[in-house]
């Protein structure tokens, strides 16, 4: 009796696994919660599943600043999920620092992980005295702005080609009742735009400059002076955004209530639930279609020192599924970013991750800001563009002198 009821227990958990006898399950926190994201990280939780293991996820809404204190509050307060999101570069520093974080040196020499992922910068950031903490899963960029074909031609003008003929397009939005720029007014998003602006307008030099030197004089100086100015331009555009998320902000352009908006190319997931072709429906210009350089921004998976053993190699299984080549199409298909891996076939891709790619063969690129500053230092760019987009009585020469101070004291 007792053994019949045994092997019926068995025979139902198999059927749950799938089949598999040695399910295990690891939790995977991440922040991707908007459509365009869920639909990407389903292609994880799919591929992950199939190795006979299981994905439990947790997610955490309200973006990255939220997520992360409570990604890393799990791992130093003793309750750490099996496998977590940062981006690329420095924000798990302290916690590898503090001995929390396992590295995935057997797995990454065992499938040549250093031959295979493309540029090989995003490894770099991975590595912590010779160790490999992360598995980088995407590249993507942060300089695009989207445009809504529809809301231009409501309000009978042409679709800009660039920043300046977008700027003197806001009258004609404005009167035909559209919001000329969507902007989320979560502080990253505020912070975002600008940072974009400044590539843009300023060039990748003078970003590396005031970023990667932390150079104060150029900070302070007539170029960024200029990103200022558009970043003001920015803020009038957007005066009557009201939404908070960012993938609202897409939305308002998905719909043509908005003219454009400055966002990474994740917001190519959007257009892509929401069935918009590129072209037709909508407009992509990298670099704000002045100067066509993108960032190799992108996101990772950190995998915290876990005490079971089980569960600690099914961790490898879920870093080496994450970098299949079957994977990274079908996960960066839906994502609107690029394979980590040079090797794979992206003839599924649209106009707009064509557009990227191309760019990144030329080399036009600069680094992501999450790779040359502190997460301490982002934060203070962070509350100064909150600030200053929510309140248009800050100069833009005021705002200005906060950043070359933020600049001058950042690590
Ligand atoms: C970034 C993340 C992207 C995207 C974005 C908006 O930090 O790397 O993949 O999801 O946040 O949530």
């Amino acid at each position: 009796m007792k053994s019949r009821f045994f092997a019926a227990a068995l025979a139902a958990s198999a059927a749950l696994y799938g089949g598999a006898s040695y399910a295990t399950d690891l939790e995977v926190t991440h922040w991707w919660t908007s459509g365009g994201e869920a639909a990407a990280v389903a292609e994880f939780a799919k591929a992950f599943d199939a190795t006979g293991n299981h994905w439990v996820d947790g997610a955490i809404a309200g973006a990255g600043d939220t997520a992360r204190p409570i990604m890393v509050s799990r791992i130093t307060g003793g309750d750490p999920m099996a496998a977590t999101q940062f981006n690329h570069g420095r924000q798990a520093e302290e916690l590898i620092q503090a001995g929390l974080m396992r590295d995935l040196n057997d797995v990454a020499e065992k499938e040549h992980w250093k031959d295979v992922i493309r540029p090989a910068s995003l490894l770099k950031g991975c590595t912590v005295d010779g160790k490999i903490y992360c598995i980088p899963v995407n590249i993507h960029s942060w300089q695009w702005l989207w445009l809504s074909n529809k809301a231009f031609a409501d309000a009978g003008v042409p679709v800009p080609k660039n920043w300046d003929e977008f700027v003197a397009a806001a009258p004609a939005l404005e009167k035909a009742g559209k919001i000329p720029l969507a902007v989320g007014k979560q502080s990253w998003q505020t912070a975002g735009a600008f940072n974009v602006l400044m590539v843009a307008i300023a060039g990748k030099e003078i970003f590396q400059k005031v970023y990667g030197d932390k150079d104060k004089a150029v900070a302070a100086g007539p170029d960024i002076a200029k990103v200022f100015k558009a970043a003001d331009d920015a803020r009038k555009m957007s005066a009557k955004s009201n939404v908070q998320d960012w993938n609202q902000a897409t939305n308002l352009v998905i719909t043509g209530e908005a003219g454009g908006q400055i966002m990474g190319d994740w917001a190519q997931g959007e257009f892509q639930v929401a069935k918009q072709v590129a072209g037709k429906d909508y407009t992509c210009l990298p670099g704000l279609g002045v100067h066509e350089v993108i960032s190799t921004d992108g996101d990772s998976f950190y995998f915290p020192k876990l005490a079971d053993a089980e569960k600690s190699k099914a961790q490898e299984v879920l870093a080496s599924t994450m970098l299949s080549p079957k994977t990274q199409v079908a996960f960066n298909l839906k994502k609107g970013s690029l394979p980590v891996r040079g090797d794979v076939d992206l003839a599924a891709a649209n106009d707009c991750m064509k557009k990227g790619l191309d760019i990144l063969a030329k080399g036009n690129v600069v680094p992501a800001t999450t790779e040359l500053l502190t997460e301490d230092t982002n934060t203070q760019i962070n509350d100064l563009f909150a600030e200053f987009f929510a309140n248009p009585s800050m100069a833009p020469e005021d705002a200005q002198k906060r950043f070359v101070d933020i600049v001058a004291s950042a690590q």
